[in-house]
């Protein structure tokens, strides 16, 4: 039975570095009443990414701020609790994007449904879902990587760059991840199989990456920026390409860092280029044939860091960008009950 009030986490104000749990407010209201063509979904699962850092922030980005007092937005995962849609009944299962919120109606634009015997809702907010797009589309588009090149990924345990890793390795390239501690560089090379990974917090970077990448680097799938991205571009080889995923060693940035020298850039012939995976959506029928074939094949594994209840959802978000989080970050907002959870 639905609890009697809609929990909701809003953007309180507008955060100036880091976020902080006062930049966000929790709030109840009455759960909405679908109308006719809408459906009533309850939030079992809240995904957490780094982009909502920039959600956050005044002005102009490639998508639209939150506004103060908005519900914070957020893919979702969901039940159907009361359905007056063709499209849907009730009880389905559908991923979303409902926000840091309890209960939410919609009219299912965008919504699509699950089958829970076929993965883990969950996985439709990471490796089936956004991230492990981002990571197919940048990976096998832009970086096009051959079988014997050496791949490089950052962030290389997180949600984007543990799939960019296992896809290399299924493309017969030779994966290096950077990440941010040992237990992260010891889980992407002894249970997802990459060839090495070097800590960036502990280790000197250039020497542990020219060690790691004996024939330089031929794709180097960014989510970091930064001094990371720096030291790569040292060791880039002829033709390389760098697919620009993400910065988030800047997203709590006050003033813009200054840039790396592009120099090798230009000598090494080498390409790079920044997407949005929500420009790609024409791919994710190939996406998740193929990934979802990995995951039951057992080629494609991933890890979930999932924390307990919306009230927990900013403390995470500030976690995430300060590398707490260890694997896909997720809010389970009321149980699972396809797993018993
Ligand atoms: N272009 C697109 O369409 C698109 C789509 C999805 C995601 N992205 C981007 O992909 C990147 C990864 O996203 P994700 O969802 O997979 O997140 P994630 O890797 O699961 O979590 C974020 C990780 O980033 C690392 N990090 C945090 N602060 C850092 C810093 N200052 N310097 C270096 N690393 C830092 C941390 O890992 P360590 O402990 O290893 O440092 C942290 O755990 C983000 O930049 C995100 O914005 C882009």
């Amino acid at each position: 039975m639905a609890a009697a009030v809609n929990r909701q986490v809003l953007l309180r104000r507008r955060p100036s570095g880091a976020p902080t749990p006062a930049d966000f407010e929790i709030t109840e209201s009455p759960i909405p009443e679908a109308r006719e063509g809408e459906i009533l979904c309850r939030t079992i699962y809240l995904s957490l990414d780094p982009y909502m850092r920039g959600r956050m922030n005044e002005g102009r980005s490639y998508a639209a701020s939150v506004e103060l007092g908005q519900v914070m937005v957020g893919g979702t995962v969901s039940q159907v609790i009361e359905s007056k849609s063709p499209a849907f009944a009730k009880g389905d299962f559908v991923v979303g994007y409902d926000g840091w919120q309890a209960y939410a109606v919609s009219k299912g634009a965008g919504v699509r449904k699950l089958d829970p015997a076929q993965a883990p809702i969950s996985t439709a907010l990471g490796v089936l879902g956004m991230p492990g797009m981002t990571a197919y589309v940048g990976l096998l588009d832009i970086g096009q990587p051959k079988p014997g090149e050496t791949v490089v990924v950052s962030a290389a345990s997180g949600a984007v760059g543990s799939v960019v890793g296992q896809i290399a390795r299924i493309k017969g390239c030779r994966a290096v991840g950077v990440a941010g501690s040992s237990e992260k560089c010891d889980y992407v090379v002894k249970e997802l199989g990459f060839d090495a990974c070097v800590n960036y917090k502990s280790q000197e970077l250039l020497p542990a990456l020219k060690e790691a990448c004996p024939r330089g680097v031929d794709v180097y799938f960014d989510n970091v920026g930064g001094p990371v991205l720096a030291v790569v571009l040292r060791l880039l080889n002829q033709n390389a390409r760098i697919p620009l995923c993400g910065l988030i060693s800047q997203y709590n940035a006050t003033e813009l860092p200054p840039g790396p020298n592009l120099g090798p850039i230009l000598v090494n012939r080498a390409l790079i280029k920044g997407f949005i995976v929500s420009d790609q959506m024409d791919r994710a029928g190939a996406f998740r044939a193929d990934c979802a074939r990995w995951v039951r094949e057992g080629a494609l594994k991933y890890r979930e860091d999932v924390v307990e209840g919306l009230d927990a959802a900013p403390g995470a978000l500030i976690g995430l960008l300060a590398g707490k989080n260890f694997g896909k970050l997720l809010v389970r907002v009321s149980s699972d009950r396809t797993r018993g959870a």
